[in-house]
């Protein structure tokens, strides 16, 4: 039997990979460590909530005594918690540096004296900041240049996860994945946003143009390739993790709106996010040597997602309907 602490799995990413990791290791424990930050959310896993191999522990990363305790319950860890969005990043980033940079530090700190197995530091596409004109896909050795504050955390957590490697000989390893869609994403990110509002006949609002190139994952392939590469991948090493399935946020609005059946009126073109990162696109192929390969494309991924989203609506009508999201909305959206 082995323990697996996973942070932040209340959260999208997370709560996916527990129900994955549970099912795909039927000798596996797993221990979730999340502070239910307004993304977290417990309504994502009440279907494993009675697993006996499955314990909740409410707390932050950063606390040392508490992280402390779990690792020497553990033989490895997944690390997803994060403040998660760019835009709340732009509001202020004070968390993100907290959770994003310190909490990496506090985790790989604990796991270096407790001498885990594995470590794997959830990471991210935008470490690598946006793509020029006809540069080719980024590969794993491209250098980090984040250009927001979200992803300046989140890199700076990348290289400390690295630095334990290389300093302290901690068995790291990092995947850096493209944006994800899917089951239990928080409706702040655009896919859901975007799906919910044009359920609801609400704006679906558009940054700039909408000329902004994304690569898109669905979070069971994102999941799998987290397993391999924990369990395959070459300690030291990152691994990006692309679907190959990149589109303008144009095309995004419009296959969104023909799968919900709503009309193109109501896209909004609204101010474009400061900063914004106008193309990322990786070069998959490290980890697809290990034998992992996207199950969905951009159409079936959409597909999928649409019709979660359609079948749970309660899940999303309580966010939607909460005062944390409601003002949030209200700063990022009505008062653009
Ligand atoms: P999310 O915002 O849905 O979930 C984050 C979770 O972390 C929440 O449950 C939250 O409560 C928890 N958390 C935040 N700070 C914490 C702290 N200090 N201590 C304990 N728990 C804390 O995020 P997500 O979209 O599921 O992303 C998960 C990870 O994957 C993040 O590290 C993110 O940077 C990375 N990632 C996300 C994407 C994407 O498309 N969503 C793509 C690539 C990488
Ligand atoms: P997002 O889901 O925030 O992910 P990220 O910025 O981390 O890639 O945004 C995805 C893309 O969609 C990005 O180009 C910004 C754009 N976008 C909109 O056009 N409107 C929106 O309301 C949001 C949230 C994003």
């Amino acid at each position: 039997m082995k323990t697996v602490l996973v942070t932040g799995g209340a959260g999208f990413i997370g709560s996916n990979f527990i129900r994955y990791l549970l099912q795909a290791h039927a000798d596996y424990r797993v221990i979730n460590l999340d502070r239910l930050t307004y993304a977290g959310n417990p309504d994502n896993l009440r279907d494993v909530e009675g697993d006996a191999r499955y314990e909740f522990a409410l707390g932050d990363i950063c606390n040392r005594e508490l992280v402390d305790y779990l690792m020497r319950r553990v033989d490895m860890v997944v690390n997803f918690a994060a403040e998660s969005h760019v835009d709340r990043s732009i509001m202020g980033a004070e968390d993100f540096m907290r959770s994003n940079a310190l909490g990496v530090y506090t985790l790989l700190d604990a796991a270096r004296q407790r001498g885990v197995e594995r470590f794997l530091q959830v990471s991210t596409d935008e470490v690598y900041g946006t793509l020029g004109e006809g540069d080719p896909p980024w590969t794993e050795d491209a250098p980090l240049a984040p250009r927001n504050p979200y992803s300046v955390s989140k890199a700076a957590g990348d290289m400390m996860a690295r630095a334990f490697a290389v300093t302290y000989g901690l068995p790291v390893v990092i995947t850096r994945a493209s944006n994800n869609i899917g089951p239990f994403q928080y409706p702040e990110k655009r896919v859901p946003l975007f799906i919910t509002n044009a359920l609801d006949d609400l704006p679906l609002p558009v940054y700039g143009q909408g000329l902004a190139v994304r690569d898109h994952l669905y979070v069971t392939d994102h999941c799998e390739a987290i397993d391999l590469v924990l369990h395959k991948g070459t300690v030291g090493e990152a691994y990006n993790v692309g679907g190959e399935n990149e589109a303008d946020g144009v095309a995004v609005v419009e296959k969104i709106l023909e799968f919900v059946e709503k009309p193109r009126t109501l896209i909004q073109y609204v101010k474009d996010r400061p900063g914004h990162d106008m193309h990322y696109s990786l070069d998959a192929s490290k980890v697809r040597a290990l034998g992992w390969r996207p199950r969905y494309n951009f159409e079936s991924a959409l597909r999928q997602t649409v019709a979660w989203y359609l079948e749970h609506q309660d899940w999303w009508r309580k966010i939607k309907e909460s005062v944390e999201y409601r003002a949030y909305y209200e700063r990022q959206y009505v008062r653009r």
